[in-house]
């Protein structure tokens, strides 16, 4: 009888599951050794459930291939299971369109708002009251990442700082090392100096002036001036190496073929699956040691609206798994990206990790541009600088041509 009864649930259990069990097609642009182990993680966590998770990764950094071909799908009536894009403005106008689930009970049901931290990444998923991401992480610009080994190599101490980092930086070219990596995508020269040299050198408020407040003269005055320096520095650091993706110049750091990299935290991610130390092999200095803060940006899921009733009991399936305590550790952990919730178990951080983290408590954070500016107007400043990285322009014209970007931004 016992026997039978638990054949009998055992039954109920599968026909429960087959009847509802769903395929989604989940898009995103994680495809680095980094990035593949972390969504591993959410796929993992889907295919427990009785669903399937069927990938639909569309590889480029940054997601420069991916968001058009999703903004394509989804305007042609071709909608997926759910798809990422970044935290922030990306999707104003498709969320306008009504093209996505609306996650708003969910949400309260589970009690988000009372666990997301800071609670400012539910607002970006927002529209009119209504709730239609979920943010998945909290991933920050602000780094630069060091080989510990090549500064030895050099002769010269591992710097802490931007300025120490440029003064090593005959020694590394004496010693056969580059000084800096940067990919030849336009968004990654772009976060590089509109992101991370500008709050470092200018100084995070100057940084918001520009960026949130869009003041113009605060682009073409004397802080920014030293930005647009730093930059054309920059530049000439890092005519040593080439490489095209984000990822390439993370392994050239790694492999100690060049010295740094100034790169967000999905970095961090690299270093995790090459079994590289945080403190010992290598070094992360948030803030290039100059201004340690923490721009607040990262990615969110999408779900498209969808006629199916079992995709979307799936779909919200997903997202509460997403946002749940064990799979934002795990996922986080390997992405090298912060969890959005401030209540789970981080004893396995590392120390760059803890670092955004304490930068996190103590309230040092800034809106990233993702956040703070339009689609339309970083396209605008992706092309300036691309163009800039790849000429002679000066570092003077470069500012003006940005000021100008800034007197007409949204
Ligand atoms: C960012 C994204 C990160 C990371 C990076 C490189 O847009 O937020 O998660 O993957 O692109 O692909």
């Amino acid at each position: 009888m016992k026997h039978l009864t638990k054949v009998l649930a055992t039954t109920a259990l599968v026909s429960a599951s087959a009847a509802t069990a769903a395929e989604l097609e989940v898009v995103h642009w994680w495809t680095s050794g980094g990035e593949a182990a972390a969504v591993a993680e959410f796929a993992k966590a889907l295919d427990a459930t009785g669903h399937t998770w069927v990938d639909g990764a569309i590889a480029g950094g940054g997601g420069t291939n991916a968001i058009p071909a999703v903004v394509s799908r989804l305007l042609g009536g071709d909608p997926m299971g759910a798809t990422q894009f970044n935290h922030g403005r990306q999707t104003e106008d498709l969320i306008q369109e009504g093209l996505f689930l609306d996650l708003t009970d969910l949400a309260e049901q589970e009690g988000w708002r009372d666990f997301v931290f800071p609670s400012s990444l539910l607002d970006s998923c927002t529209y009119d009251g209504r709730l239609y991401c979920v943010p998945v992480n909290i991933h920050s610009w602000q780094w630069i990442w060091l080989n510990n080994d090549a500064f030895a190599k050099a002769g010269t101490d591992v710097p802490s700082n931007w300025d120490e980092f440029v003064a090593a930086a005959p020694a590394l070219r004496e010693a056969g090392v580059a000084p800096l990596a940067v990919g030849s995508q336009a968004w990654q020269q772009a976060g590089a100096i509109t992101e991370v040299l500008a709050v470092a050198i200018a100084g995070p408020e100057a940084w918001e002036q520009v960026n949130v407040a869009k003041d113009a003269d605060v682009a073409a005055g004397p802080a920014y001036a030293a930005v647009f320096e730093a930059a054309a520095a920059a530049r000439d650091l890092a005519a040593d190496i080439t490489v095209t993706d984000w990822n390439l110049a993370t392994a050239a750091v790694i492999e100690g073929q060049a010295a740094a990299q100034i790169m967000g935290d999905w970095a961090q991610g690299e270093f995790a699956v090459a079994e590289a130390v945080a403190g010992e092999d290598y070094t992360c200095l948030p803030g290039l040691g100059v201004n340690p803060v923490l721009s607040l940006g990262g990615d969110a899921f999408y779900f498209p609206k969808n006629s199916d009733a079992d995709v979307e009991a799936a779909q919200l399936e997903l997202a509460s798994l997403m946002i749940s305590k064990e799979v934002q550790v795990d996922f986080n952990l390997k992405k090298g990206s912060l969890p959005v919730r401030g209540d789970v178990d981080l004893s396995a951080a590392n120390d760059c990790m803890n670092k955004g983290l304490g930068l996190l408590a103590d309230g040092k954070i800034l809106a990233g541009a993702n956040i703070a500016l339009s689609q339309d107007t970083i396209g605008q400043v992706n092309d300036l600088i691309v163009q800039f990285w790849n000429s002679d322009m000066s570092a003077a014209e470069v500012q003006e041509k940005y000021a100008g970007i800034i007197a007409r931004a949204d």
